[in-house]
């Protein structure tokens, strides 16, 4: 970056949840509220919108509604870059049922298959580019160490990721956060009841560790993502700052931390020679509606 290079900004947006009338359940609210968030966006004219997975209510259930996602994602006219959700291609790999009976958490595991439907529908992933001297890379980082084939092409993708170029920063787009309280917490539990969401939404400590190490090899300097529908503080440990950002659809998990805040909205960057400056934009109106139907959760099909 030059000295004379102005400040410019670019826009995280995650779990937005685009929903349709044809599913068996759909919450028009959502729908609208991804309407004020890109009227928020287009007043801001960022440079580039960073999309961080679960852009439609079930498409791991539900493929066709990748077309509206994308319809809607494309009407903000802001150059954007994606990465799936577990609502998009399927949760972290479980080999066992866990503490909740609403669903089937093995029937819910990310698959090959799911990751190809996304890819065709959406597009490719993991990527990286580069903007203004800052590097954007974007990766599905909870296949991290599966068996699944996309997982090789991840460690290939990483270790190639560490010879590209090196710009003044390097931001990684993920779904899920690499933790829940600490950098260095153990694995949680999906069979006990009051360890399940934790498992649900944070990675596994090995998987974790590994894609860290990567991640400094690449001078990642951010990371951001979504998936719990709750943002907190950025925290910088080790030289990686990690900005955990907020749902435009549906708040969750708002009480976990002192720090936390569940309020819909989403966060936009300003890069400028000082450095990267991440500003929470609230919602400016939020959907009351009512007139939505059907489940929350994973629900067994019968439940569809
Ligand atoms: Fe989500």
């Amino acid at each position: 970056m030059s000295d004379k290079q102005p400040s410019w900004s670019f826009v995280h947006v995650t779990d937005i949840h685009i929903g349709s009338p044809d599913s068996y359940r759909y919450q028009p609210g959502w729908n609208d509220n991804w309407s004020t968030a890109t009227r928020q966006i287009q007043a801001l004219k960022p440079d580039l919108m960073l999309v961080g997975g679960d852009l439609a209510r079930d498409g791991n259930t539900e493929p066709q509604q990748f077309d509206l996602s994308r319809k809607v994602i494309d009407a903000v006219g802001v150059p954007w870059h994606v990465i799936p959700g577990n609502m998009d291609t399927g949760n972290k790999i479980t080999d066992r049922q866990g503490a909740l009976t609403d669903r089937d958490d093995v029937a819910c595991n990310v698959s090959e298959e799911l990751l190809q439907i996304f890819k065709d529908c959406v597009g490719p992933f993991p990527w990286s580019v580069v903007h203004k001297d800052v590097r954007f890379s974007g990766c599905y980082e909870i296949i991290k160490d599966s068996p699944l084939p996309s997982a090789g092409e991840l460690d290939r993708w990483l270790e190639q990721l560490a010879l590209l170029p090196k710009a003044r920063y390097h931001v990684m787009l993920n779904h899920y956060p690499l933790f829940i309280d600490d950098i260095n917490e153990g694995a949680y539990d999906i069979t006990k009841t009051d360890e399940y969401h934790a498992w649900y939404f944070a990675m596994d400590p090995a998987p974790r560790k590994r894609l860290i190490e990567a991640y400094h090899k690449a001078e990642v300097t951010h990371v951001l993502s979504g998936h719990i529908h709750c943002r907190r503080p950025p925290m910088t440990i080790d030289g990686i700052t990690y900005c955990f950002g907020p749902s435009t659809a549906m708040p969750q998990f708002g009480d976990r931390w002192s720090d936390g805040d569940d309020t819909l909205g989403f966060q936009a960057f300003t890069v400028s020679e000082q450095g990267i400056v991440c500003q929470f934009h609230p919602l400016t109106e939020v959907s009351n509606r009512t007139d939505g139907w059907g489940p929350g959760g994973h629900p067994k099909p019968e439940a569809r």
